[in-house]
This record gives structure tokens, C-alpha cells and sequence, in this order.
């Protein structure tokens, strides 16, 4: 398959969209029995989920509802700024909710530990974390809430699938990975 060009950079690819697909199917069809009997809110971290959120929603079949949150921390290049700012969007009522967080990738944890504790504060009755991809190497912090996770990938920069390199490449179907 065709390398892809993004701004400064070439991406080639690395997960191909059946592949995704079928995971997708596997990691739903697990929270489905896990969520038997409960009414799951998922709040999708916007923008990069949002590919991951409507295949992953598409194969729910238990009651639940669909939220998103926005944080902006992430500058547009290839390294994580580790600034987190504030979560837009945060109007939904969780409280006393089984809360799953839906993300795209996992890098170092930044994002997702300042999103939990907000999201711990409004007392919850359960909280977990979906995401596409996770980069073991790049955590650094332990996030015990990841229970499903797409593809544990190496601490290399991805695109597609949601995901961007300078706001480009989250049309893509397939994930790339930078030559
Ligand atoms: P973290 O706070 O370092 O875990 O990463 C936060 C966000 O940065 C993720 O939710 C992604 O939106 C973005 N991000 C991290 N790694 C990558 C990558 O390899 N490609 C594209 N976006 C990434
Ligand atoms: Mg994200």
C-alpha cells in the first residue's frame, strides 16, 4: 500500500483497517457482557476518538449513551506537550454513572490522568478506559483504569484513524506509522 504524505513528514502503514475493524469488534462484543445490565455513558476525548468512538458504538449492543470531552494539550507536532489544559464540553452528568472513556491513543498518560481526576470528582460509580492504541514505553504514569486496549504499539508516532500530524491524516482509514 501507498506511503502517504503529511506536511514535512511520510507515513507508511502500520495497522490496516480490517485489522482495526476486527479489534474494534472483539474489544465491544467484551464490554458488552462486562456492561450486561448497566447503562454505560461513553465520553469520547475529542478530536482523535472520534473514528474509534462510532465503530466502537456502531458494535454496542447494551443501552448506553454517547457523550464527548475536549482537552487541548496536544500542539499539533509529534511530541506530547505534557501541558494539560481544561476539558470543554464537560456539561454531562455522570454522577452515580459507569462512566467508559474512550480514547485514541495512550501516550504518556498526561491527558487521561487530568481528564480522571475531573471526572473522579464527580462521583461516578464506575470509571474505565477504552483506547484504540497504547504505547507501554511512553507511560509514565500507571493509569489502573485501562481495561480496554485496541493494540499495544511501540513509542513511534501514528496517524489515521482519527488521529492527526499537524491537524492532518485523521481521514485516513488505516493507521500509519512515520518512515
Ligand atoms: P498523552 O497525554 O501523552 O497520553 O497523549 C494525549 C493525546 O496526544 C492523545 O490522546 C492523542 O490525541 C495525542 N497523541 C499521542 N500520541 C500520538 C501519536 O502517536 N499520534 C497522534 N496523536 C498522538
Ligand atoms: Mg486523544
Amino acid at each position: 500500500m501507498k506511503n502517504v504524505n503529511l506536511s514535512d513528514k511520510v507515513f507508511k502503514i502500520f495497522i490496516p483497517s480490517l485489522e482495526i475493524k476486527s479489534r474494534t469488534g472483539q474489544l465491544a462484543k467484551q464490554i458488552n457482557l462486562d456492561y450486561q445490565n448497566k447503562t454505560p455513558v461513553f465520553v469520547g476525548v475529542l478530536n482523535g476518538s472520534f473514528m474509534f468512538m462510532a465503530a466502537l458504538i456502531n458494535q454496542i449492543t447494551i443501552n448506553c449513551e454517547v457523550s464527548f470531552v475536549k482537552i487541548s494539550s496536544y500542539k499539533g507536532g509529534t511530541k506530547t506537550s505534557g501541558i494539560v489544559q481544561e476539558i470543554l464540553g464537560f456539561d454531562i452528568n455522570i454522577t452515580g454513572r459507569d462512566v467508559v472513556i474512550v480514547e485514541d491513543i495512550v501516550d504518556t498518560g498526561k491527558t487521561l490522568e487530568f481528564l480522571l481526576a475531573k471526572i473522579m470528582e464527580l462521583k461516578p460509580a464506575s470509571v474505565c478506559v477504552a483506547t484504540l492504541l497504547l504505547k507501554p514505553d511512553a507511560l509514565q504514569t500507571q493509569i489502573p483504569q485501562i481495561t480496554y486496549v485496541g493494540f499495544e504499539i511501540e513509542n513511534h508516532f501514528v496517524v489515521g484513524y482519527g488521529m492527526d500530524y499537524k491537524n492532518l491524516g485523521r481521514n485516513l482509514k488505516h493507521i500509519y506509522q512515520v518512515c
